[in-house]
């Protein structure tokens, strides 16, 4: 078979959608958990997530149209971003089911919910890292709506916790593939970054 080559405009229906989420692989998820304005808890994952500045601390994940973590975020101006480790996929994904908004999915999933320091919504008590998170932005683009928080608190388990660093192998992070697809980080690699210094006097042959 040839290689494909592709003009979106020709796509179809959700081509776009699986083409894009099985090529912008794997991806973080934000386990976000929100307050309606009347006070019922939300939770859901969204795996348009990442990191965004470290200073001050900013993440953002995207919601594509408008469902409950978006209008919760807009009606309160607080999240929280929970991290999803192996042992919480099960639940996670039952999370992201269409539940109807007066539905609290902390509840339909089973999970403790364990107060948060600085923020009114509640964290998953499971979760190994939770970024307690104030809204900046909402920046809609296409059918995303990118929604910027800055990190007011940060909360990281003793059990992931080895030399002053999160310890990936026991953080054991769920990655997003396609579909019903995800990567769990255990195959992890080392490799320093060079410095142009350092290649330029390789290729010199500096003694
Ligand atoms: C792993 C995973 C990642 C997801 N990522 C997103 C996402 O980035 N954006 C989005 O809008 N929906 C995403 N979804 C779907 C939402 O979680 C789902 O629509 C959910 O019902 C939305 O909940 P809400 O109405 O409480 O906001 C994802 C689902 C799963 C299982």
């Amino acid at each position: 078979m040839a290689d494909l080559s592709i003009d979106p405009s020709r796509l179809h229906g959700r081509e776009g959608y699986f083409l894009l989420t099985s090529l912008v692989v794997p991806r973080p998820i934000a386990w976000v958990s929100t307050l309606a304005a009347d006070g019922t808890r939300n939770l859901a994952p969204h795996s348009y997530f990442n990191a965004v500045s470290s200073d001050p601390l900013i993440v953002h994940f995207t919601q594509t149209g408008e469902k409950d973590s978006l209008r919760n975020v807009r009606a309160t101006g607080e999240f929280v971003v929970n991290i999803v480790s192996a042992d919480l996929l099960e639940p996670m994904n039952l999370t992201a089911a269409d539940f109807p908004p007066e539905e609290d999915e902390f509840a339909w999933a089973g999970l403790e919910a364990a107060p948060s320091a600085v923020v009114a919504p509640p964290r998953v008590a499971a979760a190994r890292g939770a970024l307690e998170c104030r809204l900046l932005d909402i920046v809609s683009m296409g059918n995303g709506n990118m929604v910027f928080g800055e990190v007011v608190h940060l909360h990281v388990a003793a059990s992931v916790w080895r030399d002053g660093r999160v310890d990936p192998t026991l953080l054991r992070p769920v990655g997003r593939l396609a579909g019903s697809a995800y990567a769990i980080v255990t195959d992890i690699t080392k490799i320093p970054r060079p410095t142009y210094d350092g290649l330029r006097d390789a290729r010199h042959g500096a003694p």
